[in-house]
């Protein structure tokens, strides 16, 4: 018999049971409540609610741990490949190199995107925003791609292998896509070499000049590579949570997806990152005072917000904002690039870690904090970081 609580309602005691997660985290299991005591639970916001039982990533957000299947996100982003790391999140265990070399191949083998979708990257306004774009565009990928599966969770591992391969091969083509056009560089298409790592393809497909090789600079691959794993999972929050809903009701692939990268588009999400950047930008341009922005973000009549901190999970330093900060550091050095952004961002973190109002709230910098920092560095435009953290 497994632990169980008791509700008392209107003389009445129903049993709730308790399950208990890998790392003996407890959870009242409400799912017989209604049809037993003709309650239901109200949790705006679903701030205490998990849809489903997993065993991919574990958080605690009180002491800072992130896990991908037991692992430390700091000894995956430290030792290992993001295609690693995408193997270990989908299938438990991390790739020996056979296996590896096999989900590698498979990807380059499913990364081709038909032309015609060129022709509807083109019919874009060159302002329009890559995250709108990219949405539509993986959202059309369905019509191009008619036997694209339901995502039905019934199905067995093997059928769910091709759609995973699928979508690792094919949104950073789309990617890569939504970039060329901001930039006004001609649509190139991957080079399906397999002599190319997963990240060194998408930065060439992405960077790639006409008539130019692209030469792979070690240092970009490599935060690159810490920033897909950094961003690679993170539980239930709102865009996952979003592609399972449309998925639940067995809408295809491509479309639940495309749900999910509008969900992850909102400044209070994903979108976070871009605005961060904004928001160094104008304190920049409005003489440095770092004080006066931390003020009106404390100010409750003044909308302001201080973007990148805070986090709905995390009432700790986000550990994927450590790395993300010590990884900009070390790109601004290696790349040699004295950006006055990093000064104004450490100034701000320093200020709100010693600032009542955070301190009290519980308010750290997030994952956001200082990946735009990076994205900047590498010669990515701040309107694409929300593409990158979809990526
Ligand atoms: N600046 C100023 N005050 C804040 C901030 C902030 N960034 N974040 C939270 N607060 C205050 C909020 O006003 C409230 O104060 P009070 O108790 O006096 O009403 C208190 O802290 C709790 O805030 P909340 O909105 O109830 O907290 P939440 O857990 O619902 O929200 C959040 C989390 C991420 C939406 C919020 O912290 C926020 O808006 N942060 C800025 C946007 C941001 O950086 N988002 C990226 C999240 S991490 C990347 C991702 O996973 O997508």
């Amino acid at each position: 018999m497994g632990k169980k609580a008791e509700l008392h309602y209107d003389g009445e005691v129903f049993d709730i049971p308790v399950v208990t997660g890998a790392e003996n985290e407890n959870a009242l299991d409400i799912s017989k409540l209604r049809e037993e005591s003709g309650l239901i639970t109200l949790d705006r916001g679903f701030k205490n609610t998990g849809s489903t039982a997993s065993a991919i990533t574990f958080l605690n957000g009180e002491q800072g741990i992130l896990r991908y299947r037991g692992y430390s996100i700091e000894e995956l982003a430290s030792k290992a490949t993001f295609l690693e790391v995408a193997y270990l999140l989908i299938f438990g265990e991390l790739p020996n190199k056979e296996e590896l070399e096999k989900f590698h191949n498979d990807i380059i083998e499913q990364s081709f995107v038909n032309d015609d979708v060129k022709k509807i990257v083109d019919a874009f306004p060159g302002a329009a925003h890559p995250m709108g774009v990219l949405s539509s565009l993986t959202s059309a990928l369905t019509a191009f791609n008619p036997d694209d599966v339901s995502l039905d969770y019934t199905r067995s591992k093997e059928e769910m292998y091709n759609p995973i391969v699928k979508v690792m091969g094919k949104i950073p083509v789309l990617i890569a896509w939504a970039f060329r056009k901001k930039n006004g560089f001609p649509l190139e298409y991957s080079s399906k070499t397999k002599n190319l790592s997963y990240v060194e393809n998408i930065l060439q497909m992405m960077f790639k000049r006409p008539n130019k090789d692209y030469i792979q600079n070690p240092v970009l691959v490599n935060v690159l590579n810490k920033l897909l794993i950094l961003h690679a999972d993170h539980e239930q929050n709102c865009s996952t949570s979003t592609v399972r809903i449309v998925g639940s009701a067995h809408a295809g692939l491509f479309a639940s997806i495309s749900a999910g990268i509008s969900a992850l588009w909102g400044p209070l999400h994903g979108g976070a990152n871009q605005a961060v950047l904004e928001m160094f930008n104008a304190i920049k341009e409005d003489g440095g005072d770092t004080q006066k922005y931390i003020n009106k973000a404390k100010d409750k009549e003044d909308p302001f917000r201080l973007m990148g901190f805070g986090h709905r999970v995390y009432k700790n330093y986000d550990p994927r904002a450590k790395i993300i900060k010590e990884a900009a550091h070390s790109i601004l050095e290696t790349l040699g690039i004295d950006d006055p952004v990093l000064d104004i961002a450490k100034e701000l973190e320093k200020q709100a870690l010693k600032d009542s109002y955070f301190v009290e709230r519980k308010l750290y910098p997030n994952v956001d904090f200082y990946s735009g920092v990076i994205y900047r560095a590498m010669g990515i435009p701040s309107d694409m970081y929300t593409v990158m953290f979809a990526l």
